[in-house]
């Protein structure tokens, strides 16, 4: 029974059910069930097909809105750099066009039109369009009042300068307020936005990892479509292997989470492969050639013998991090999760591979997702106390060793 909700959910929003996880899918049900005084799922099943103002409660009741302002700070470094050096000295006479989506309650939109100020544009050279799907989360938006929570890891400087400060929350000024329009939409519904000028910038971050496959690729055309030529496109640090390389060259040369559309070509193809990203478009691998001997008969060559790329799996994803080869294991973690968002080991590993190239906040995000997913994921535990213990959480980090100590059966103090 409860996979017909998972089903429901899969086509409304796209939605993975077992990114979800049973526990929470069954929990979202009875819950709403209770609301609307049903005790036979059967009946709850009809009420949702049959009445739109259930299925956006249900919806609301499964959502994941997880976000803060200024979320892998690197992006919006990386957008405001592009205002400064790219958009800016080019003068254009219309405002730069932002989409973000899902903009969940705001943080995300917000924190990029304090990018723009910062940067130097003025309200008015800039729009930003910011679409998500729950209703209860676009609200909080529009009130622009956050808690501390919503801050974590930025500084109480950039805060206060932006903010002020009422009660226990933290009221956006009107400065950042302007120019940000929120909407309710399904980016599953091709038409959306339809009546909309492609966007200059398009940040579609931390969607792609809750759905399934079908629903992922009919985003990514959606998205797609949505973002400008020689537009830039910003995604979520698992989902970098969702966009295929021949459209979406990728900027940053250490993880590939910002690109920039382009028609197909070999000169898409050749920026990627300059910037050293992995990329989907496989390239012979370097060819290794031991030096002559003096002397040594000349033989004819044969032409370099392909080898084949390893396929991608938590094992030989292991293996790339195990020889070293950090940012390999971490595209190949990438690339397993954009096939499956629910796979734990690859956001354990991937999570344990971040730790190690010292991206501690990404690191943090995959371990706990790795948790979410697999609540013995004893790996996970036992990095995720590495890191609280490194910035300092020492009670935190004392609580997972803990939890990991107990997973082992045993006593000992890890
Ligand atoms: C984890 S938040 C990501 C927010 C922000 N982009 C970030 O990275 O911090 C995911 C958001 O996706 C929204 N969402 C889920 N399915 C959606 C859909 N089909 N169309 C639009 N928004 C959706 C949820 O309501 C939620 O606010």
């Amino acid at each position: 029974m409860m996979m017909r909700f998972g089903q429901l959910l899969a086509e409304m929003m796209g939605m993975n059910p077992r990114v979800l996880g049973d526990k929470e899918l069954a929990r979202a049900v009875r819950n709403r069930m209770s609301v609307c005084n049903l005790e036979d799922e059967e009946q709850y099943l009809e009420k949702l097909r049959s009445s739109p103002q259930e299925m956006e409660a249900f919806v609301e009741a499964v959502v994941i809105p997880e976000t803060s302002f200024f979320r892998d700070k690197i992006s919006f470094t990386f957008l405001g750099r592009y205002v400064r050096d790219e958009w800016i000295p080019a003068r254009r006479a219309k405002p730069l066009r932002i989409l973000s989506s899902p903009c969940s309650s705001g943080e995300e939109p917000y924190s990029i039109a304090m990018t723009l100020l910062e940067a130097g544009l003025k309200p008015g050279d800039y729009e930003i369009d910011a679409l998500d799907i729950s209703r209860t989360s676009l609200r909080k938006a529009e009130r622009a009042a956050y808690t501390q929570y919503s801050f974590r890891g930025v500084p109480a400087s950039l805060r206060n300068g932006f903010f002020e400060s009422v009660g226990n929350e933290y009221v956006l000024k009107d400065q950042a307020r302007q120019g940000v329009c929120f909407i309710h939409g399904n980016l599953l519904d091709g038409h959306i936005l339809a009546n909309k000028l492609p966007y200059d910038v398009v940040f579609c971050r931390n969607l792609l990892i809750y759905l399934g496959t079908e629903a992922r690729a009919h985003v990514t055309s959606v998205i797609e479509r949505l973002v400008a030529r020689n537009g830039l496109l910003f995604v979520g640090h698992a989902e970098t292997s969702c966009f295929p390389r021949e459209r979406f060259v990728p900027l940053n040369p250490r993880g590939a989470f910002y690109f920039r559309k382009v028609e197909p070509g070999p000169a898409a193809i050749g920026a990627g492969a300059a910037a050293g990203i992995p990329s989907r478009v496989s390239f012979p691998p370097p060819v290794r050639i031991a030096p002559k001997k003096p002397g040594t008969p000349q033989r004819t060559e044969q032409p370099p013998r392909e080898v084949p790329k390893p396929r991608d799996s938590i094992a030989a994803a292991r293996q790339l991090a195990d020889q070293g080869r950090l940012p390999e294991a971490a595209a190949m973690c990438e690339r397993l999760l954009c096939e499956d968002g629910a796979n734990a080991d690859a956001y354990c590993l991937l999570g344990i591979v971040l730790h190690g190239m010292e991206s501690f906040q990404r690191a943090e995000e995959c371990l706990n997702r790795a948790i979410y997913l697999d609540e013995q994921c004893y790996d996970a535990i036992v990095h995720l106390s590495l890191i609280r213990e490194h910035r300092g959480d020492s009670a935190g980090a004392e609580v997972l060793r803990h939890r990991a100590a107990r997973l082992q059966g045993q006593t000992r103090t890890l």
